[in-house]
């Protein structure tokens, strides 16, 4: 096991009704700003829930972050913090929400001229942000207990100097970029986190499998690698891989069954709060491959997992292999025959599973073929994506052909 440290500070409220505590965990006297999606929260009442908490308290709203929220979104919510000198944070919503909220807890409190340069350092020289907390709409991501955020940027306004001279001033052109990127610093942790499962029956199921594969990949970035005698995580992760499995279903099938919910919604925080993660080697590119896809393609973030998974294991089956084993024994119960095909079985297995909750797994079921493989490398070679993995053996060359034998 490698050597870590491991301090993760933010308080969980766990199971229904705990909304009504959050009046007790932010000072009387902030001055807050609640935060969230396109609407879900407003229709289905927790908007109204979360106030009423907030009791006597100043509050202002934003809405309408997006999936994958931008930078041109988050913008103007940074300026209405400052005017109305908001001091608190409050997220309501899934990861994008979360993540969005991060970004301006850390973008209000930015001295350099532009907070995009916060995304450009991965967070490194983030001094200073506002205090949060979230509840949760959607277990996926893990954002709620961990410190990292993905913020994206659409378009950018590129200078030009004026045909008629140097004096006449600047132009402005807008510049398509597609840019997915991520932060994280200790100080864009929640201060707490509310998840209610009952919160979460109002999902679509696309929404539910979304985050069922979420949570599974982001549990195989650190379990799927290469072992180094952590027992404690191998199994904690197991523990999660299977939970994942057998609620995933059930969540599907029945989508208002509190026990469930409550499964999946735990199991997504503990897939990627830190501590399955503590002292082992963690890979991550299949999350970096299908960040590009999302920005070039639009794709939900755990489509593209789904996608991108199964080549990714594929191509990288010797590396893995011991783990790969292991996963197969642990998690599909296959122990007999010969060992390259228990690994083809568990790919297999990984693959249908996600198929079974309504997941595609191939680029061309969403109409992306061999032309998309340019750009795409390109992105990935613009944003300093090589060598990726646990080993750092993915070569751009090897992730165009891990995204080619996605299709
Ligand atoms: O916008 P509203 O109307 O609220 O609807 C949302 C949204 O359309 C809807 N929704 C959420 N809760 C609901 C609900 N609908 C009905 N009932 C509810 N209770 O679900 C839609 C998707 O929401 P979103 O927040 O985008 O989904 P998710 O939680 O999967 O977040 C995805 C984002 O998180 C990033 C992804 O890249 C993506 O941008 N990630 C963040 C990570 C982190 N911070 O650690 C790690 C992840 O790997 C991931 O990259
Ligand atoms: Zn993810």
């Amino acid at each position: 096991m490698y050597n870590f440290s491991f301090h993760n500070p933010t308080r969980i409220l766990f199971g229904q009704g705990q909304i009504a505590q959050i009046g007790d965990l932010i000072p009387a006297a902030a001055r807050v700003l609640i935060t969230f999606g396109g609407g879900s929260v407003v229709r289905f009442g927790i908007l109204d829930e979360v106030k009423a908490a907030l009791g006597e308290r100043f509050c202002l709203e934003f809405g309408a972050i997006e999936p994958n929220p931008s930078y041109e979104t988050l913008m103007p919510a940074v300026e209405l913090i400052r005017r109305n000198n908001i001091d608190f944070l409050l997220a309501v919503g899934g990861g994008s929400v979360i993540d969005g909220t991060k970004y301006l807890a850390a973008a209000a409190c930015w001295v350099g001229s532009d907070p995009w340069d916060i995304l450009l350092d991965g967070g490194a020289t983030v001094q200073k942000a506002l205090p949060f907390g979230t509840v949760l709409t959607l277990p996926a991501t893990g954002s709620e207990m961990n410190c990292g955020a993905v913020i994206s940027r659409n378009v950018t306004r590129v200078a030009l100097p004026a045909a008629n001279g140097a004096n006449a001033g600047v132009s402005l052109i807008t510049k398509s970029q597609h840019d997915k990127l991520v932060f994280s610093s200790p100080r864009v942790y929640p201060q707490f986190s509310v998840l209610d499962p009952s919160k979460t029956y109002t999902l679509p199921a696309q929404q539910t499998a979304n985050g069922i594969v979420d949570a599974y990949v982001h549990v195989l970035e650190q379990y799927l690698t290469f072992p180094v005698d952590a027992k404690v995580q191998d199994r904690f992760a197991e523990g999660v891989l299977l939970t994942l499995k057998e609620e995933g279903p059930r969540v599907l099938a029945e989508p208002e069954n509190y026990d469930a919910r409550a499964n999946l919604m735990w199991a997504a925080t503990m897939a990627l709060n830190g501590l399955i993660g503590c002292g082992v080697p963690q890979d991550w590119a299949t999350h970096m491959l299908g960040h590009e896809v999302t920005a070039l393609h639009g794709l939900d973030h755990a489509q593209t997992l789904a996608v991108v998974l199964p080549s990714l294991l594929a191509a990288q089956r010797d590396a893995k292999r011991q783990k790969l084993l292991q996963y197969a024994a642990r998690i599909w119960g296959l122990t007999e025959g010969d060992e390259q095909r228990r690994i083809d079985s568990a790919i297999a297995c990984t693959r249908d599973f996600f198929e079974s909750l309504g997941m595609k797994t191939r680029l061309s079921d969403y109409g992306i073929g061999s032309e998309a493989l340019d750009a795409l490398v390109a992105k990935l070679d613009q944003h300093g994506r090589y060598p990726l993995g646990e080993r750092q053996d993915i070569t751009l060359e090897r992730s165009r052909a891990i995204l080619a034998a996605a299709i």
